[in-house]
């Protein structure tokens, strides 16, 4: 990372891993990794809700775990693996399973917390393959939807578990 200073403002140049791709970005330190996904990178998958790590719209993963990107620092991620919406699906032509499910399920409808919420899901069936519906209900409290009533949701996660284990899901 190098730093470069005139009169009152300080860049930082550095590299951004998003998605299994380096970015170089140049930037202020202070500004947040959602900004930076959307405006310099160009992935605009992560949506901006609250802006004050209320809402879980923005979130993305950080080498695996959930984070809201409204509330983190760009220049924290440097060396570090970020994950959005737009590196979940296994191609262009397929979906992931989670998107395949939630949409099916009706858990789509004005979409905007739709990707915050299957990074959300993503990463609780990475620790916990096995949900029950309230471990999904807990696992996924930090994503409010005011569209759809969660329900669908739920179903979604909970029924992708079933798909993807060994059959040993709870209920
Ligand atoms: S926009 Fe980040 S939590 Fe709402
Ligand atoms: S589908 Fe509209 S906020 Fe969830």
């Amino acid at each position: 990372m190098s730093d470069t200073t005139s009169n009152t403002v300080t860049t930082q140049s550095m590299f951004l891993t998003v998605n299994g791709v380096q970015y170089p970005v140049t930037i202020d330190p202070g500004r947040n990794l959602l900004s930076v996904l959307r405006t310099e990178i160009g992935l605009t998958g992560t949506k901006e809700g609250c802006d004050d790590c209320e809402c879980g719209a923005c979130m993305v993963l950080l080498d695996g775990q959930p984070i809201n990107s409204c509330s983190y620092l760009a220049a924290q991620t440097q060396g570090r693996e970020i994950t959005t919406i737009e590196g979940i699906a296994p191609s262009p032509d397929e979906m992931d399973p989670l998107q395949a499910n939630i949409l099916e399920a009706g858990g789509v409808q004005c979409g905007f917390c739709t990707p915050g919420m299957i990074l959300s899901a993503s990463a609780l069936l990475e620790r916990n393959p096995h949900p029950s519906k309230e471990e999904v209900q807990i696992g996924l409290s930090g994503n409010l939807c005011r569209c759809t009533g969660y329900a669908r949701i739920v179903d979604a996660v909970h029924r992708t578990a079933e798909q993807t284990s060994d059959g040993s899901t709870n209920e």
